[in-house]
């Protein structure tokens, strides 16, 4: 079965050493703080989800923790041992996925696995015989003996996975793992990876979506800038934030302003709009009615589509808590003012 051929068993029954703990680390390229300050205490057998915009310092965490890149400050142990002290060590009780493919595209997805496992230190059968597994476990069966080139970006994407899990590892790096596979693969990688935790694997992942953060993650952490401004359970990220979320959308960017102006009366913060979407959103205050809302947009003029109320999710988090050009605060209502 799955479980006896793959399940990580290194360390299982010693608490503290299959986790991270990461204390104030750093990384400075020239000027600039790729990551700073990072505190990470993730117990063994539990999902971390790191979560920021593009050039947030997700990799650079991951590639310090996973020994592909030396912190300027700071300290992380990872199943127990000292990444700085000890990246051999470290290399042997950890998988990878990296954000770049990893896998040879000259080779088949079955001779990479089994050169993979071979640098585990498996026998040529018995690395095969678990590449197969994997290969089965991630629906590339079909396509095992096909050289990697000829796959799409979310084959490839499973291979990379299947490639990390070859050494039975204690804990899982995961840089983007679902990024461009399809919604059912998607789901199927959660389904796997949810199984590996219930095994005992820790999983350190990154991710853009909210969603995946959501469902996999015991815990999260939010980087901007590479500085953590949030850190907790969904549901403690969301608690945080609070109250419903009232979404108005306009039929054009110019009434964007307006909309937002009219519903802040409504609002317990100011407004934020997503000028792609054409939707404004604000948390609302306890009590406010619907019809009201719908009112007040009428009296200002605001051609409003479509109003929805909803409870808060961990994108409205992310956003009130990062920097995004495309969600912006109305606090700065010259520049909004203006049709776009
Ligand atoms: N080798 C490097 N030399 C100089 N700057 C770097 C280097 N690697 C990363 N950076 C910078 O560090 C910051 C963080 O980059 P990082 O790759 O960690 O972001 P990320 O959160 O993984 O982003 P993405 O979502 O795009 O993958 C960025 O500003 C990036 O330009
Ligand atoms: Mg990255």
């Amino acid at each position: 079965m799955y479980e006896q051929t793959v399940r990580p068993l290194k360390g299982a029954g010693d608490p503290l050493s299959g986790g991270v703990v990461a204390t104030g680390l750093g990384k400075r390229f020239g000027d600039l703080w790729a990551l700073r300050g990072l505190d990470l205490n993730v117990a063994p057998g539990t999902v971390l989800g790191l979560l920021g915009h593009n050039g947030a310092g997700k990799t650079t965490a991951i590639r310090i923790l996973t020994t592909l890149s030396q912190a300027t400050e700071g300290s992380a142990t990872v199943a127990g041992i000292d990444v700085a002290a000890h990246p051999g060590r470290v290399r042997e009780r950890i998988g990878v996925a990296a954000q770049q493919a990893t896998v040879d595209g000259l080779m088949t997805a079955r001779l990479n696995l089994q050169t993979i496992g071979c640098l585990h230190g498996m026998s040529k059968a018995e690395a095969r015989r678990r590449g197969d597994v994997l290969l089965e476990r991630l629906d590339l069966s079909e396509f095992a003996s096909k050289l990697v080139r000829t796959y799409s970006g979310g084959m490839r994407r499973r291979l990379d996975v299947a490639a990390s899990l070859m050494g039975q590892p204690e804990v899982l790096f995961l840089d983007e793992p679902t990024t461009g596979l399809d919604p059912r693969s998607r789901g199927d990688l959660w389904e796997m990876l949810r199984e590996l935790v219930s095994e005992g694997t820790t999983i350190i992942l990154t991710t853009q979506y909210l969603e995946e953060a959501d469902r996999m993650a015991n815990d999260i952490v939010v980087l901007d800038h590479g500085r953590t401004v949030a850190h907790g359970t969904p549901a403690e990220l969301k608690a945080r934030i609070g109250d419903d979320r009232l979404d108005v959308k306009v039929a054009n960017a110019s009434e964007l302003p307006g909309a937002a102006k009219a519903i802040s009366v409504f609002a317990e913060e100011e407004p934020m709009y997503d000028m792609d979407g054409l939707v404004v959103t604000a948390p609302i205050r306890p009590g406010v009615r619907v019809i009201d809302v719908v009112r007040a947009l009428d009296d200002a003029g605001i051609e409003a589509i479509d109003i929805a109320r909803r409870e808060a999710t961990l994108d409205d988090v992310f956003m009130s808590l990062t920097s995004n050009s495309h969600h912006q605060r109305d606090d700065s209502k010259d520049d909004q003012r203006d049709p776009i």
